[in-house]
């Protein structure tokens, strides 16, 4: 880590929604008094009707509840697209660009992006779709995903998006889970160069154990899919059968307005949900003041929207800001690993945020694929997802930003709906691999893991809490309050913890140094290593499997799996394959382990623990600092463990 300083220009800062004094300012009374400045920034959004509390909220230990606003009421639909209409009606709202440069882009203007939500939304409630319900979509990235988000909102049904990566098998536990009345896909989806059958998944999710579940479906390829008997309809043809005038319904601010399934240290996915009022509030002032946007500016998110960075970022945000945002079906290295450049170059691009992982991907094919390019519109690059290396950090600053465009490293999660810590591009100084300072409103602390006492000194580390409520906070995991509680407020109490360990250096910046528990961060995907060991035990000839992460390269974490096998059962590269794929369809190809090493026993204490700092030390190499070995019940198999470790290449 380097703390090589970077000032904003002072053409950003006099460009910028906040230079320094204004952020310095804002802050200040953000915290002094949050209920004036949120009932100040609450207006930035139109209430149907005008809210009169601003914040009710507690993190008391069996007593945690979370409400902004919750007196208002408003339709996010209606601040993303109707409000705009009249000023904007014929402005692009959406610019999609497809997976391959060789089909036509679209421009959509706000007037389309209406008429077919409204559709859509008519669609739905064809379909049976009322007020609370659930809808899963597991879409590619299509213009149809953002109509379908916000059709969703406009009933004041709950969208869950499923990423299209996941499988069949992830797709079905998550419709079960929500109990979805309906799930959205479309027959195929293209994604570099290659077309997966989506259709195909939903019919294996749905035909395995929902069959009353029914199916809308988006003609994206025209491929041939398989129809199921009952209850699949073409999006296409229902739409042919409604109006596109659909009234947006009257929601509460802390209505639902989607749930998220996202992964924790234990157990199952979570489904974290996320209000109306407080998300769109926040959304929308984190998209203005982060990345600075201003009207007319192309704003270009490259996340999928089956990751909160895609619902807050490429939707909810920059659409009820007015914004002009691109949509990219793609990938970055395909046809080749310009298409990032050239597609900023197209559309001439004001804005835009990425992953670390992508920037590490590009930056070792090097620099040729960026300077064929006119970059010169760029106003902030901006990144997300995991920590930024300064290697990364310095090349996306040289080579695409020319030394001259802001970097803003987002630090957020999908439970706190934005962003929480964050550089603004006219006002903070910064430093390659820090998420710098806290947005507006949020109260960052770190503690001493083992006591839960708040460090005050400037310079710290420990654990990252936050102290108090912002108003995109998730409200509760769906259907399980008790696991939210015991999740994010049990270990400190009186805080929410966000899982990160952080360190906070001598002028003030915070420094994201990883997660603390059993969370991993695989190219920006978040992944609990329980839910990968539980696809690896499902497997027959699998008796025990304990996953952790290691440093990677291009990944940033990889997946690190040991296995033992029931009696009797040969290790064999044939069957390393088959448990690949295994995991693969079990949960999706993110979830495949990068490395299996065959563990004939597993490091475990006598009360038969398995000692996971151990496996941790094992794959990152680190064999000289593992620690007390002689409570192990067996301490000779860590010997063997070492002796056999995978070569990592
Ligand atoms: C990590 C993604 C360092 C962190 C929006 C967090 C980061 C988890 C950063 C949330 C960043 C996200 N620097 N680490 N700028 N942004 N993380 O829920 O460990 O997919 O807890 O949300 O990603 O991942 P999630």
């Amino acid at each position: 880590m380097t703390d090589k300083t970077y000032p904003p220009s002072a053409a950003a800062a006099a460009h910028a929604h906040a230079d320094k004094a204004k952020y310095d300012d804002m802050y200040a009374a953000s915290i002094a008094d949050p209920e004036a400045f949120w009932a100040e920034h609450g207006k930035r959004v139109d209430w149907i009707k005008p809210f009169t509390k601003v914040k009710n909220t507690s993190f008391a230990p069996g007593n945690v509840d979370i409400r902004w606003f919750e007196d208002g009421s408003l339709n996010v639909a209606a601040n993303c697209i109707d409000r705009h209409l009249e000023t904007r009606g014929d402005q692009t709202a959406i610019i999609w660009e497809p997976d391959s440069p060789d089909e036509e882009a679209q421009h959509i203007t706000y007037k389309e992006v209406h008429a077919r939500t409204c559709k859509m939304a008519n669609v739905l409630k064809e379909m049976g779709v009322t007020k609370g319900d659930r809808v899963v979509l597991y879409l590619p990235m299509i213009p149809e995903a953002a109509y379908a988000m916000l059709a969703c909102a406009r009933i004041g049904a709950i969208h869950s998006i499923v990423f299209a990566g996941f499988s069949a098998e992830a797709l079905g536990a998550r419709v079960n889970a929500c109990d979805a009345k309906v799930v959205i896909t479309s027959d195929g989806a293209p994604r570099g160069g290659r077309v997966t059958n989506l259709k195909d998944s939903v019919n294996q999710a749905l035909l395995n154990d929902f069959d009353e579940v029914k199916c809308l479906v988006v003609k994206r390829t025209g491929q041939q899919i398989a129809w199921r008997a009952d209850g699949d309809y073409w999006l296409h043809e229902m739409e042919e059968t409604v109006s596109d005038d659909c009234p947006p319904e009257e929601m509460n601010a802390e209505d639902p307005l989607f749930i998220l399934y996202t992964s924790g240290s234990t157990g199952q996915p979570k489904g974290v949900v996320h209000s109306t009022g407080g998300y769109i509030v926040y959304a929308s002032m984190t998209h203005q003041y982060t990345f600075d946007y201003h009207d007319g500016d192309i704003f270009w998110c490259t996340a999928d929207v089956g990751w909160v960075t895609g619902h807050s970022y490429i939707v909810y945000g920059p659409l009820a800001n007015g914004a002009t945002t691109l949509m990219f079906e793609g990938v970055p290295t395909y046809p080749d690993a310009g298409r990032f450049w050239q597609v900023c170059e197209k559309h001439k691009v004001n804005q835009f945020y990425t992953a670390p992982t992508a920037i590490r991907a590009l930056m070792g094919q090097g620099t040729e694929f960026v300077e064929k390019y006119d970059l010169s519109d760029l106003k902030v690059l901006g990144t997300v997802g995991e920590p930024i290396n300064p290697e990364a950090w310095n090349w996306y600053n040289d080579v695409v930003g020319k030394g001259k465009v802001p970097i803003v490293d987002t630090w957020w999660q999908t439970e706190t709906g934005g962003h929480l810590l964050t550089p603004l591009p006219g006002a903070t100084a910064t430093k390659p691999g820090s998420a710098t300072l806290p947005f507006f409103g949020v109260q960052p602390v770190i503690l001493e893991p083992t006591s839960g006492e708040e460090i005050s000194d400037t310079a710290a580390e420990g654990v990252l809490c936050i102290k108090d409520s912002w108003p995109a906070q998730m409200r509760t995991v769906w259907g399980d309050h008790a696991r939210f509680e015991k999740t994010y407020f049990s270990d400190y109490k009186g805080y929410y913890f966000t899982g990160d360990g952080c360190r906070r250096d001598a002028d003030g910046y915070y420094w994201i140094t990883g997660r603390v528990d059993d969370v991993i961060n695989v190219s920006g995907h978040r992944m609990g290593t329980a839910e990968v060991e539980s696809a690896l035990v499902a497997h027959s000839k699998v008796a025990e499997a304990a996953v952790v992460g290691y440093p990677h390269n291009i990944k940033g974490q990889g997946i690190y799996a040991y296995v033992t096998l029931m009696n009797g059962e040969e290790p064999s590269d044939d069957l390393r394959k088959e448990l690949e794929t295994w995991v693969r369809s079990e949960i999706g190809p993110i979830a495949k382990p990068d490395l299996i090493q065959w563990a004939p026993g597993l490091p475990k204490t006598r009360s038969g623990k398995i000692m996971r700092r151990i496996l941790r030390k094992i794959a990152e190499d680190d064999f000289g600092a593992l620690g007390d070995t002689s409570t192990l019940a067996d301490p000779s198999v860590v010997d063997d463990l070492i002796e056999n470790r995978m070569n990592k290449s």
